[in-house]
């Protein structure tokens, strides 16, 4: 029997200045999903381990990614799928899209590869839809791509990849409180003053130059969001106290990862990162909430094969 194991990472979207566009890849956090090829068409859930989430292939994400994908090809082969969760829903580290992107990516592997990197990502979307109403790309981009990713047009979808800075570390504070993304999505206003724009675009462009330059001083500058935190920050218990403590702790600059409740900070070394990790703790030692702290660099690559017997 053709099958795939992948590890299927985590990712953080939105990066404070870049709603619905910007997104990136974690290294220490993910889930594992085997995927089978079996002689009856379609697509089966058989395990999910680790949370409750539906067996029924057109309620969960990554069964209704697989459909996507296979709707777009001929096959005479249908696949099961096992899904081994660590990333717990609605935590805002990319949950949904690691369920969806790694179903796409393992399903094209066992095929030969019919479909481009684009292609995956505009299939795994179809999973984010189910999950939380909108068909954003953020998470699924990076998970796929890894490194960092710019969705440069959502039609036709266009996504860049930009490789991290070296020294580049991501610290994420996972409260263990569920905030469902469609919730974190109704607080946000539609309109945007001309004033925040200009500020937003300004940073989302410096952003994206200290990036290819390495400039972490510029990327440090940059991250600042105008627009969705001041809204989204409030449904997060102590986020103005956490991202201050991460600022003076070194970081080069912290916000909401996703759409919450984890908050992200990106530091330069992995010493700095761990240090921001431990001031983070601290805040919330002080209060009733459980949390998870995860320091990771960023990966590079993006969803990874661990066994595969093709
Ligand atoms: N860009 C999406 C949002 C990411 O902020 O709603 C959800 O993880």
């Amino acid at each position: 029997m053709r099958e795939i194991k992948i590890f299927s990472p985590a990712t953080v979207a939105n990066i404070s200045c870049g709603f619905d566009i910007l997104g990136l890849c974690l290294d220490t956090v993910g889930d594992e999903m085997v995927v089978r090829e079996v002689a009856e068409k379609g697509v089966k859930i058989t395990h999910i381990i680790g949370q409750e989430l539906p067996f029924e292939t057109k309620n969960n994400v990554a069964g209704v990614a697989a459909l996507a994908l296979l709707e777009n090809i001929e096959t005479s082969v249908g696949f099961e799928i096992e899904i081994y969760k660590n990333i717990k829903p609605g935590s805002g580290i990319g949950s949904s899209a690691a369920s969806a992107a790694g179903a796409v990516f393992a399903i094209n592997e066992l095929l030969g590869r019919p479909f481009s990197a684009n292609e995956l990502i505009s299939f795994a979307m179809q999973g984010e839809k189910l999950a939380s109403g909108s068909a954003h790309a953020d998470n699924v981009s990076p998970a796929l791509l890894g490194g960092f990713t710019l969705v440069r047009s959502y039609e036709p979808l266009e996504v860049l990849k930009i490789d991290a800075p070296k020294e580049l570390y991501v610290t994420i504070i996972h409260p263990q409180i569920e905030l469902k993304t469609s919730a974190s999505r109704a607080v946000l206003k539609n309109q945007v003053p001309l004033n925040k724009m200009v500020k937003q675009m300004g940073n989302f462009g410096g952003l994206i130059s200290g990036l290819y330059t390495s400039n972490y001083d510029l990327i440090s500058r940059s991250l600042h969001d105008e627009i969705i935190e001041p809204n989204r920050s409030v449904l997060i218990p102590e986020f103005n106290q956490v991202k201050k403590s991460a600022l003076n702790a070194g970081a080069l600059g912290a916000g909401i990862s996703g759409s919450g409740p984890s908050i992200f900070a990106l530091c330069r070394g992995k010493d700095i990162a761990t240090k921001v990790g431990g001031v983070m703790s601290e805040i919330y030692d002080k209060t009733h909430i459980e949390y998870d702290i995860h320091v990771s660099k960023i990966n590079q690559q993006g969803i990874r094969v661990l066994e595969e017997n093709k």
